[in-house]
């Protein structure tokens, strides 16, 4: 037998690893996978089974088996063109008995401008990729935006953990919500840097409270924490809360007093569900309409991914950030650590063009895209509607209508016997609470103590991606009443 030595094990390898949580794919994703798997074999376990799916709840992942959102076609037409594009050459005939006029022009362009997907482009991104996203943020916004300070990205999560990386040394501090999705504790916990929460409040819709954050500012500085960045998810994971213009000014104001960095997560949003009501504004048009002491000197970085939206294109891996504001030597170093890793997936970048540049109303493809993404918010808004309505009648669940993303986090008003049946077995009451629903309806949710919350209180967050709602909602209910029942 060898004497070697394994080089790494739990003790050898870098600490700050084990350090790091991410609940949506924790070891409720890895029951709920072992309970597909058990149930795809028709193995012994899944003749015990009390149910004949599972029915993923735990991620935003529209596209994901189960859930089955339909690509968008005019994003599958433009990209199989790029993927073979001997359909626009040699075989164009063909292609043109199935793709619409305008499809295969604006593939064309596209492959004039990239090139062959297979190659690496520019660190940055295609710069005629990051010319229309600038054009797209103008046209939100009404402010120039500057392609140079764009970064396409593979996801909005490598534009956030390289950000973070670059801005915050260890032990600095970094303004997070609580709830929070995950991927800011994580990347924290990983960079030796101090997570400051700031707890939205649920009784007023999940909004954030002034006090609030400026409380957390003062801990921080009492500890000898340096404030370094504020994160800011809007519309909300996993609340599902827009912010007003209001509370928005305010948080730049804070960040302007006590020289922070502003990083808005706004993955969401095009997930708005009554845009007259709350629409969603960005943090780029907030801070450009403040007075120019404050436009012209608050860092931004903004983040945005092909993800979520209509697109759901979680695979592809695409998404952008841009910069305001940043000085340019530090912009010098952001451009440097992204060169190392080369560039963003080409089909990504791609992904962004589309969501960025969607079909005009005078193209052949843009009743089919109207109609497919029409559907898609639709559903998105009335499943997470009903299911609100649904969580709000059980007894001993009360839940915040979304007003935007795609998620609903409600709360379970805890009976003392289960939080301490849940002590008993070593866990947090909801985290036994989400198990318990797997074990017994197929469901996968994930608890809300992997978001963070108020302590004492429980939650669960699930997405509104689900077909079947009413099916959702009534084996829920079922195992609810039981639960309760149980530890009443
Ligand atoms: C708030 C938030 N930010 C970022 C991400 C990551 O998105 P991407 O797939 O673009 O990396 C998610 C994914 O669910 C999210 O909810």
């Amino acid at each position: 037998m060898s004497s070697r030595k394994p080089a790494l094990n739990l003790s050898t390898i870098n600490p700050s690893i084990i350090n790091v949580h991410y609940a949506v794919r924790g070891e409720l994703a890895l029951k709920a996978d072992q309970y597909v798997h058990a149930l795809a074999d028709k193995t012994e376990e899944a003749k015990s089974l009390p149910f004949e799916h599972v029915v993923t709840a735990n991620i935003g992942n529209p596209q994901q088996k189960g859930l089955n959102q339909v690509p968008l076609t005019y994003w599958r037409q433009v990209i199989s063109l790029l993927e073979y594009p001997d359909l626009m050459n040699e075989h164009l005939e063909i292609a043109k008995k199935i793709y619409p006029e305008d499809t295969i022009a604006r593939a064309k362009k596209l492959y004039e401008e990239i090139g062959s997907v297979g190659a690496y482009t520019h660190s940055k991104g295609v710069l005629a990729i990051r010319k229309r996203v600038a054009k797209f943020i103008e046209e939100r916004d009404g402010y120039p935006s500057d392609p140079e300070s764009i970064y396409l990205t593979a996801g909005a999560s490598a534009g956030v953990s390289s950000i973070l990386s670059i801005a915050l040394k260890k032990g600095e501090g970094c303004l997070i919500p609580i709830p929070q999705y995950p991927l800011y504790t994580a990347t924290l916990a990983y960079l030796d840097a101090a997570p400051l929460p700031y707890y939205l409040q649920e009784s007023a819709d999940w909004s954030m409270d002034h006090e609030t954050l400026l409380k957390a500012v003062s801990e921080a500085k009492t500890a000898g924490t340096p404030v370094k960045a504020l994160v800011i998810i809007n519309p909300g994971n996993p609340t599902g809360a827009c912010l007003s213009k209001e509370a928005m000014e305010a948080v730049v104001t804070l960040c302007y007093e006590e020289s922070i960095v502003l990083l808005a997560d706004e993955v969401y949003q095009t997930n708005i569900f009554d845009p007259e009501h709350r629409p969603f504004h960005s943090f780029k048009k907030i801070l450009k309409g403040m007075k120019k002491e404050i436009a012209d000197t608050v860092e931004l970085v903004s983040f945005h991914s092909i993800s979520k939206g209509v697109s759901g294109e979680c695979g592809r891996r695409g998404g952008y950030f841009e910069c305001v504001n940043i000085a340019d030597d530090v912009m010098e170093q952001i451009y440097k650590m992204a060169s190392v890793s080369l560039c963003p997936p080409v089909s990504g970048q791609v992904g962004v063009d589309l969501m960025v540049s969607p079909p005009k109303k005078e193209d052949a493809s843009y009743a089919t895209w109207f109609k497919e993404t029409s559907l898609i918010q639709d559903n998105l808004k009335s499943r997470s509607n009903l299911m609100a309505e649904h969580f709000n009648k059980m007894d001993g669940i009360s839940c915040n209508p979304a007003e935007g993303a795609m998620y609903l986090f409600p709360r379970i008003h805890m009976p003392q016997k289960a939080i301490e049946e849940a002590k008993k077995r070593g866990k947090e009451a909801d985290v036994m609470y989400a198990l318990d629903l797997l074990d017994a309806t197929g469901i996968c949710a994930v608890a809300g103590s992997g978001f963070g919350q108020e302590p004492g209180t429980y939650h669960i967050r699930v997405t509104a991606l689900c077909p079947e709602t009413a099916e959702f909602v009534g084996r829920f209910e079922q195992f609810h009443k039981d639960f309760m029942a149980k530890y009443a």
